[in-house]
């Protein structure tokens, strides 16, 4: 694997030194908030959608987890996860692979999904180093939660990241739609700036002025607001 940088991780069960291939997500602010409201059960199977580095789903396994399963659409990523499980000593009970949502991995039942996958409108992508989760950024999460099917177990838990980033509105109507209202839970709520290039970009002000993003103003900045669900298949 191509290293192109290594990133301090000092989130959950950190501090640890990551690996980051060319291209591959860096961890950010709501990776941090994902990992805290992870919750992991001794022996669980983990299957984390869009793993980029592969750290929510280390940061499972070193909670307890007995299994975990990581896939991305990014090659760079998939070798990325399995370079950060080697270094971690987490290769026994780990495996990457390759391809959109969870095509790679049709012989799975988690008990645990995590649903990280990119949720920014290709307005957002085109600014920042991200992949796009389509026009709105509510498509492939969307997307993924309808196709999630049999990969969760009855019982089993999705941790979903929602935030006024994206067409919220729309993926939590799939959401209730695929789980019910009342297997939804709100863990987390956080509110973040917005970066200035994003903020200055007429693209994400359009979204926001066609109210497509739900953000809010304070002062001159427009700040957004992330959500961690817990989704409990019924
Ligand atoms: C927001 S990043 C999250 C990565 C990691 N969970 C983290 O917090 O650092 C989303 C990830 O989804 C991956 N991705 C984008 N489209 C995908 C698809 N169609 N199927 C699977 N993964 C995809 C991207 O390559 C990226 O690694």
């Amino acid at each position: 694997m191509m290293v192109s940088s290594t990133y301090e991780w000092h989130g959950r069960t950190g501090p640890l030194t990551l690996r980051l291939g060319p291209g591959v997500f860096t961890p950010t602010h709501t990776t941090v908030v994902m990992a805290d409201a992870l919750e992991i059960n001794p022996g669980d199977v983990v299957l984390d959608v869009g793993c980029g580095s592969g750290v929510l789903g280390l940061v499972a396994a070193r909670l307890g987890a007995a299994r975990l399963v990581g896939c991305d659409l990014s090659a760079e990523a998939v070798a990325t996860a399995t370079e950060n499980a080697r270094l971690l000593g987490l290769s026994d009970c780990s495996e990457f692979h390759l391809g959109h949502l969870f095509d790679p991995v049709d012989d799975v039942e988690a008990d645990v999904v995590i649903g990280d996958v990119s949720g920014v409108p290709e307005a957002v992508a085109e600014v920042m180093p991200w992949s796009s989760g389509g026009p709105t950024g509510a498509e492939l999460p969307g997307e993924m939660v309808e196709t999630l099917g049999p990969r969760l177990k009855q019982g089993g838990r999705l941790y979903l990241p929602t935030g006024t980033m994206q067409a919220e509105d729309r993926l939590l109507e799939v959401a209730r739609k695929v789980f019910g209202e009342d297997n939804m839970h709100p863990l987390v709520v956080r509110e973040f700036p917005l970066a200035p290039t994003l903020a200055r970009s007429p693209a994400v002000q359009r979204l926001v002025d066609d109210g497509v993003l739900a953000m809010r103003r304070r002062g001159s900045r427009l700040m957004w607001r992330l959500t961690v669900w817990r989704c409990t298949r019924p």
